[in-house]
């Protein structure tokens, strides 16, 4: 049995959810990760200082006793966005970061932003604060192929916005292409990559039927893609660093509407430890789990300590959403029913 210790990771990319939802899947993340930014694309987004203070309450609540976990919240750009508002909530640490998401780009994205040139004078504010924006890196025309779409968000977005303000603080958020890890090499930008599209090409998605339980936002592309993406995550890099991207769906949502998400939040740690130790990277694990994303967003490491252990460790094929000790729903987590080779083992203080 193999065991090591690193600092406390954080999440820099997770959606939680609201309501039952949310009072049930919050542990698996609050229990190990110190911090997490909170995506604000729930059903009625986030985009006022007033509804991001009522969402961090309920997360309050629904955290275990005594967790010291650490929400940070962040603002959804619309079209409307109110420049003073964002800038007073950042400054009042309401708002940690701001989340652009181009209109209709992925789930509960359609009041997102039209013509993001239309959002250059906010961009200007939030360089001039040192506010972070979080995008959703991909374009929605319909005449761009899906699985071009990332690409092309870099090439006519991103390129002129990086161009254009040169210290705005920008993460390129789930990156999913070697296009994409050039571009935040080159730029020094930083980018969150997830477990899945460490794990998964596009293939699961067509193997053994259409299956949309390997389906998410953006898509997971062909296998160059993800060779590239191993070797950023697993290299130290301080460009990249973890964000899970775990977007819960109900199982009957999943399987009736094909919504994008994938789940890994019971599962993530160890998923990404599987990749590092495949890679011969294990040594490189605690800089993209718990030092590179401090670094980027100049905040301390955690001070705590999560001990990993190897133990086969069997997934569950759901998890379960309980309402007053009864089954009202179920969720399937990433690797479903299989046995990873890696287990957290606990906090050390
Ligand atoms: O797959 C995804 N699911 N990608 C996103 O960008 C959003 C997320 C969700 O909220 O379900
Ligand atoms: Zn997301």
């Amino acid at each position: 049995m193999k065991t090591f210790t690193i600092l406390k990771p954080d999440d820099w990319h997770l959606h939680l959810r609201e309501g039952l939802v949310l009072k049930n899947i919050i542990k698996f993340t609050s229990d190990y990760f110190g911090r997490a930014i909170v995506m604000p694309n729930t059903k009625n987004p986030i985009t006022t200082i007033n509804k991001a203070i009522s969402y961090k309450n309920s997360i309050a609540q629904a955290l275990p006793e005594n967790s010291n976990f650490q929400p940070l919240m962040t603002i959804y750009l619309t079209d409307e966005t109110d420049k003073d508002e964002l800038i007073q909530g950042y400054k009042n640490n309401v708002f940690f970061a701001a989340k652009l998401y181009p209109a209709n780009s992925t789930t509960n994205s359609s009041h997102g932003v039209k013509k993001i040139e239309n959002l250059y004078n906010i961009f200007e504010s939030m360089e001039d604060s040192g506010m972070p924006l979080l995008i959703h890196g991909e374009v929605t025309d319909s005449d761009v192929d899906v699985f071009d779409r990332e690409e092309v968000f870099i090439d006519r977005e991103l390129l002129p916005l990086v161009k254009r303000f040169p210290k705005l603080k920008i993460v390129l958020e789930h990156i999913t292409t070697s296009h994409a890890v050039d571009f935040v090499q080159n730029n020094k930008i930083g980018a969150t990559i997830t477990p899945h599209h460490l794990h998964i090409n596009r293939n699961a998605m067509f193997f053994g039927g259409l299956n949309s339980d390997f389906y998410c936002l953006p898509v997971a592309k062909r296998e160059t893609n993800r060779i590239a993406l191993r070797k950023a995550a697993t290299s130290g890099n301080e460009c990249f660093f973890l964000g899970t991207d775990s977007a819960p769906h109900l199982r009957e949502w999943k399987a009736f509407c094909g919504c994008a998400g994938i789940f890994n939040s019971p599962v993530a740690i160890e998923s990404y430890l599987t990749v590092f130790e495949e890679e011969n990277a294990l040594d490189n694990f605690e800089k993209f789990a718990s030092l590179n994303g401090p670094n980027f967003y100049n905040l301390p490491p955690n001070k705590e300590k999560l001990k990993l252990v190897t133990r086969p460790n069997k997934i569950s094929e759901f998890v379960n959403i309980i309402e007053e000790k009864n089954i009202v729903g179920k969720i399937k987590p990433f690797h479903a029913g299989e046995t990873l080779n890696w287990q957290v083992e606990g906090i050390v203080k």
